[in-house]
C-alpha cells in the first residue's frame, strides 16, 4: 500500500534522515518508533508533503508519488494529525477540521449544518463531548487533541499518520482513539502510529518500525518482540530496567496528569518531587545515555505547584 525507501533529508549540511524504509500494508496499524530526534515526525513531513527529501522514493499503490504540499498528500488520501498543533486558535472546532475544505453547495454558500452534523458524528466516534461553537483557545488540551484528530479524521483517508496523539489523553480517551483506529483499520485503512509509551504500541499495532538517530534499524511484527528488546532497537544496547512502568497506576489520590515535554534534567527534578527518590533512579538510568528529551507524565496538583507535592 505504502513504501517510503532509502529517505533521506538534510537541514542545511546536516543530515537528519539516512535512507530510512518504511512500509505499511493496507487494513494494518504501523508503529514508527524511536527515541526523541530519530526522526519520525521529519519521515511523516516527508510523506505528507510538508517537506522534500533530498532523495527516496515514495510509492502508493505501487505507483512513484511525489507531494508539493499537504493539499496534494490529503488529495492522494493522507492524513495526519500533527505532533504540534495546526489549529487556528481563534476559530472554533467546526471551523478548524473543515479550514481551507469546507463544503459548499452549488452556489459556493457554506453547508454549516452538514459540516456541523460531521463534526459531531466524528466527535461521537471519538466519545467525547466537546463545545463546537467556542474558540479553541478556550478548550483544554487534550480538548484541542481530539479536534485535531478529528480534523484528520474528517479527510477520510486512506492513509491516516497519527504523530503522538495520545501525549494529553487520559486512559479512558486513548481506549476510545483506539477503538476508532481498529474501526478503520477492519475498513483498510492503513495507519502510521507515533507513540513513546510502549505499552500502548503492544495494544493496538500490528508491526512496528524502529529509527535510531535518523537511521533505519528494521521492521517486525509487533508480536515477535517485547518491550525490552524494542528498547533495545530503539536504543542501540540493551536497558536491563526497561522503560518505567506506566506511572498513571501510581497511587497518587488528588493528582491531576498533564503530559508536557522537558529537558530530561527538569523532567527528572519534577518527577522526582512528585514520586519520590525510586522514580528519579530510574528516570536516571534511563537518561544516561545522552541528554535528549525525554517524554513522560508528570503530575500537578490541580491549581497548585508541583513543588507542594513534595
Ligand atoms: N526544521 C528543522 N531544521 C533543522 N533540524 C531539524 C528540523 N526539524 C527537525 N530537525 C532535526 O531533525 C532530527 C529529527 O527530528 P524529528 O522531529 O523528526 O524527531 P522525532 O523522532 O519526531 O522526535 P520526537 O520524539 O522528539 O518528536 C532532530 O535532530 C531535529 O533536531
Ligand atoms: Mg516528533
Amino acid at each position: 500500500m505504502l513504501q517510503l525507501s532509502g529517505i533521506k533529508k538534510s537541514f542545511g549540511n546536516i543530515e537528519v534522515l539516512h535512507g530510512v524504509d518504511l512500509s505499511v500494508q493496507a487494513g494494518e496499524v504501523h508503529a514508527l518508533l524511536g527515541e526523541n530526534g530519530a526522526g519520525k515526525s521529519t519521515l511523516t513531513k516527508i510523506l505528507c508533503g510538508i517537506l522534500k527529501p533530498s532523495a527516496g522514493e515514495i510509492r502508493i499503490n505501487g505507483e512513484p508519488r511525489q507531494f508539493s504540499d499537504y493539499n496534494e498528500a490529503i488529495g492522494a488520501g493522507i492524513g495526519v494529525v500533527f505532533q504540534e498543533f495546526s489549529l487556528v486558535p481563534y476559530l472554533n472546532a467546526v471551523e478548524n477540521m473543515f479550514l481551507a475544505r469546507e463544503v459548499k453547495n452549488r452556489l459556493g454558500f457554506l453547508k454549516h449544518a452538514a459540516m456541523r452534523r460531521r463534526a459531531e458524528a466524528i466527535m461521537r466516534q471519538l466519545g467525547v463531548t466537546i463545545a463546537l461553537d467556542v474558540p479553541i483557545r478556550h478548550l483544554s488540551v487534550a480538548e484541542q487533541q481530539f479536534v485535531e484528530i478529528a480534523k484528520a479524521l474528517a479527510l477520510d483517508a486512506r492513509i491516516l499518520v497519527l504523530d503522538e496523539p495520545t501525549a494529553t489523553l487520559t486512559p479512558a480517551e486513548v481506549g476510545h482513539l483506539f477503538q476508532v483506529m481498529r474501526s478503520l483499520r477492519s475498513k483498510g485503512v492503513s495507519i502510521i502510529f507515533i507513540s513513546h509509551h510502549l505499552e500502548e504500541i503492544f495494544q493496538i499495532c500490528d508491526r512496528v518500525t524502529v529509527l535510531r538517530d535518523g537511521a533505519y534499524v528494521s521492521s517486525c511484527a509487533v508480536s515477535e518482540v517485547d518491550q525490552p528488546r524494542l528498547v533495545e532497537m530503539m536504543v542501540g544496547h540493551r536497558i536491563e530496567s526497561s522503560f518505567p512502568p506506566n506511572p498513571l497506576f501510581l497511587p497518587m489520590p488528588g493528582l491531576s496528569f498533564t503530559w508536557k515535554r522537558f529537558s530530561w534534567q527538569k523532567a527528572v527534578r519534577s518527577q522526582a518531587s512528585a514520586c519520590g527518590l525510586a522514580r528519579y533512579s530510574v528516570l536516571r538510568a534511563l537518561s544516561d545515555r545522552d541528554e535528549q528529551k525525554l517524554y513522560f507524565r508528570c503530575w500537578e496538583r490541580i491549581g497548585r505547584p508541583a513543588a507542594s507535592c513534595r
